[in-house]
Order: C-alpha cells, then sequence, then structure tokens
C-alpha cells in the first residue's frame, strides 16, 4: 500500500501481511493476515515509530521514498523489540547508518543481544520529549504491553498515540487503515479480542496500569502496532481492552464455552444432551470440538464467558489428549475463576477424571459437576447430561 497521511506529516507506511500462516509460529492467520503498521513523521528532524516484521522490504522502502529520502532520516523509535516490529531494522539501519535508534534501556540491551547493533543507540526516560521542530514526541513507559522494555510515543500536537502491540488486532487491512472507513468493524473487534487473548491476556494487570497511566492524556487518534488506526472512535478501543483486561481478575459474561472431543461419538452424544440443557435455560453457548478448532480460536470464548463445560473420553488412563491440550493452554494463558463441569465415556476402569482434576488445579476453575458413563450413553445417562446442562446454567446465571 502507498503511504498514508494520518495527520500533516504524519504517514502510515507499514506491511500488510497475508503470507504468514502462523502469528508468533503458533497462532494461525492464514484467513484473517496481520499488518504491521509503521509510522514516518516527516518533519524538520525525520523519524520512523515502530517497523515492521523482515518481510516485503522492498515495499517498505519504497512507502518511505514517496515521502522522503532514506538518508535523510534522524531517528528510528523502537517501541518494542520484538521481531514483528523489529525485524527490519539491520536493513533500516544500513541504508540509513547515520540514524540515531531510540528506546528504553532494556531495548539498548536487547539491540545489542537480538541485532548486534551497539553504536547510534540513544536511551530515553520515561517522559522524556523530543522535538522533530512542529512534532514533539513524548515517550511512555509501559513494561509488559508486551515485553518488558516496551514504550509507546506520543506525539502531542496532533495527540496521536503510537501505542504499539496495546490496542493492536490481527486482520489484514483491507485498503482502508482507519477505523470511520471501515465496513467490517465487527470482524476487527473479533480480531482484536484472538488478539488480546492470544498475545496480550497473560499481561493484563500491565494493561490496565498503561491504560491508568494514560488517562489524564488527550489522545485523538490511537494508532497501534496491528490493525486498523482510530480516529474516529479512539475510545472505542480502549474501553474494549479495559474489558478484557479486567475479566483477567473479575467478572464475566453470562455463556457457557463447551469444549468436547470424541473418538467414536460416545462423548459428542452426551454433549448434545447437554447443549439441550443449557439451550432451555436460554444461556449463551459457543461449542468447539477441540479436533477441529485451533485453540487459539477458542481461547477468546473461554475469557469472555464464565462458564465451561469440558466433554471428553478417557485415552490410556488419561483426559483424552487433544483437551488435556487445550487446558493446558488455558492455563498457559492464565485463563482463571470459571466454574466447571465435566463429562466422559470410559471403555473399563477411566482415569481421565482424575487427570482432568489434575489438569484444572492450576486453572482454578470450580468443578460443581460432573459424570462418567460406560460406552454409549443410555438414555438414563443422557437425562443426566440434561440436566447437568440446565443445572449448570442455573449456576453460570447466579455466579459472577
Ligand atoms: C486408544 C484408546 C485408548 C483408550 N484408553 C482407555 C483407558 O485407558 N481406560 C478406559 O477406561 N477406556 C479407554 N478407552 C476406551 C474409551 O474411553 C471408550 O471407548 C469411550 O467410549 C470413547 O468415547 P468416545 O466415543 O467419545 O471417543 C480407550 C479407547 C481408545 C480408542
Ligand atoms: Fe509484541
Ligand atoms: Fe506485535
Amino acid at each position: 500500500m502507498p503511504p498514508i497521511e494520518l495527520k500533516p506529516d504524519v504517514y502510515w507506511i507499514g506491511v500488510n501481511d497475508r503470507t504468514t500462516d502462523l502469528f508468533e509460529g503458533l497462532w494461525p492467520i492464514t484467513q484473517e493476515g496481520v499488518s504491521y503498521n509503521a509510522y514516518l513523521i516527516n518533519d524538520e528532524k525525520k523519524a520512523i515509530v515502530d517497523l515492521a516484521k523482515a518481510l516485503k522490504t522492498d515495499e517498505f522502502f519504497e512507502q518511505i521514498d514517496h515521502v522522503m529520502d532514506i538518508g535523510q532520516l534522524d531517528y528510528i523509535i523502537v517501541n518494542h523489540m520484538e521481531p514483528d516490529h523489529s525485524g527490519i531494522l539491520s536493513t533500516l539501519r544500513r541504508m540509513a547508518p547515520h540514524t540515531t535508534i531510540l528506546g528504553t534501556e532494556k531495548t539498548r540491551k536487547m539491540l545489542e543481544t537480538f541485532y548486534g547493533i551497539t553504536e547510534g543507540v540513544q536511551v530515553v526516560q520515561d517522559g522524556e520529549t523530543l522535538s522533530l521542530g512542529q512534532h514533539t514526541l513524548k515517550f511512555v513507559y509501559t513494561p509488559f504491553v508486551h515485553w518488558p522494555e516496551t514504550m509507546m510515543t506520543y506525539e502531542t500536537s496532533a495527540q496521536i498515540l503510537f501505542s504499539c502491540d496495546a490496542f493492536g488486532s490481527y486482520g489484514a487491512l483491507r485498503g482502508s487503515i482507519f477505523d470511520d472507513a471501515c465496513t467490517v468493524p465487527a470482524f476487527y473487534e473479533q480480531e482484536a479480542l484472538r488478539y488480546y487473548v492470544n498475545i496480550v491476556a497473560v499481561f493484563s494487570k500491565p494493561v490496565l496500569q498503561a491504560i491508568e497511566k494514560l488517562a489524564g492524556v488527550p489522545v485523538s487518534i490511537i494508532a497501534p502496532s496491528h490493525g486498523l488506526v482510530w480516529r474516529k472512535n479512539p475510545q472505542r478501543i480502549v474501553e474494549l481492552y479495559q474489558k478484557w483486561a479486567e475479566y483477567a481478575t473479575g467478572p464475566t459474561e453470562v455463556g457457557i464455552t463447551m469444549l468436547y472431543g470424541s473418538m467414536y461419538g460416545n462423548t459428542e452424544k452426551m454433549m448434545n444432551a447437554v447443549a439441550q440443557g443449557i439451550s432451555q435455560e436460554g444461556v449463551p453457548l459457543t461449542i468447539f470440538d477441540v479436533n477441529h478448532t485451533h485453540v487459539s480460536y477458542i481461547l477468546p470464548s473461554l475469557w469472555t464467558q464464565r462458564g465451561v463445560v469440558v466433554g471428553a473420553p478417557t485415552y490410556e488412563g488419561s483426559l483424552f489428549p487433544p483437551m488435556a491440550q487445550v487446558l493446558d493452554m488455558a492455563a498457559q494463558k492464565r485463563v482463571r475463576h470459571k466454574k466447571v463441569a465435566r463429562f466422559g465415556s470410559y471403555g473399563w476402569s477411566g482415569g481421565a477424571q482424575r487427570h482432568f482434576e489434575r489438569l484444572i488445579e492450576p486453572l482454578k476453575w470450580e468443578l460443581t459437576d460432573s459424570f462418567e458413563f460406560t460406552g454409549s450413553p443410555s438414555e438414563n445417562d443422557l437425562k443426566r447430561g440434561e440436566e447437568l446442562g440446565v443445572q449448570f446454567s442455573r449456576l453460570v446465571k447466579s455466579s459472577d
């Protein structure tokens, strides 16, 4: 895409990635894509804020050529060292060797360990300002949003917050970069949630601290390093991030995520009976077959809904492995404080329930009901399952 002007002399010069299958080598973005948003300020002094992954480098440099001569670049502002933003740094440094790289003290150390860069690096302090001429930049430390070295950069005259990973989203940009021109806001909000839970949720406390720190700062544009640039309603994405961050410890939404896995359909039959019970109570229900859905898409539902129902059989004395993997990732991502119920089929002496209880210990999920049956569920078993659905739904509705 060509450079896009956010405000006079402030340009988006990002890279739209529709090639990478797995973000961080882990999270699927084959269908959705992602953007690495970089920004260029073409003032008396010239600065680039945030960079991009080492991908489509020609396109990246052509965007800069549209606006200015790369040899005249004065500053590279590294808000965050993760290679989805810093990957292009070595090449950029070769093309503009006299630039100064600005970042936190931790960034300075990482520049050496990641790229062997020790020269032309200047550490900026929290709250420090830098005048480029007409534009003044202020650096705001926001550690652990997403890494320890991370900061944001605030442009004071146009009130643009270059927020890096915070307020970001999966989803390649579709022609326009702005929220007001976006015809599919629901897509970006859904992908912002998936990105939040996959990437940022573990750092929910630092997210809330950053939002609090910036509370008094007037912001007319939020320009994150992934996804839409928010200029019509920048408050919208802040509110969403705040809500999701608060879910880490506070009340979540009334709803149930049902996770199931089944080798031969016995546990699946029961899943349908449980779903019938839940639907009778009118509680929003999302069902995932853990074998067919990547955990990336399951985590947002687990994060936002307060109830979880797990249906999985015994496999070699343990819980069906694909289910164990999902629960393991939920623990990794600190999806805490849920109500949970479990059911599952077994063939002879079981073992899944014991394993399941061990797996939910680090999650601090409250097990409210569980039952197992042998082989194919009987009529009575299915009634029991439907009843579990009803009772569990009532519990979810009345809890917080
Ligand atoms: C590979 C494999 C391993 C199994 N291991 C056990 C086991 O260790 N203990 C047990 O009680 N049942 C075991 N079973 C039996 C299943 O739990 C039983 O067939 C159950 O009905 C499967 O439910 P599903 O149709 O929902 O997959 C195993 C079955 C398979 C195919
Ligand atoms: Fe990051
Ligand atoms: Fe990132």
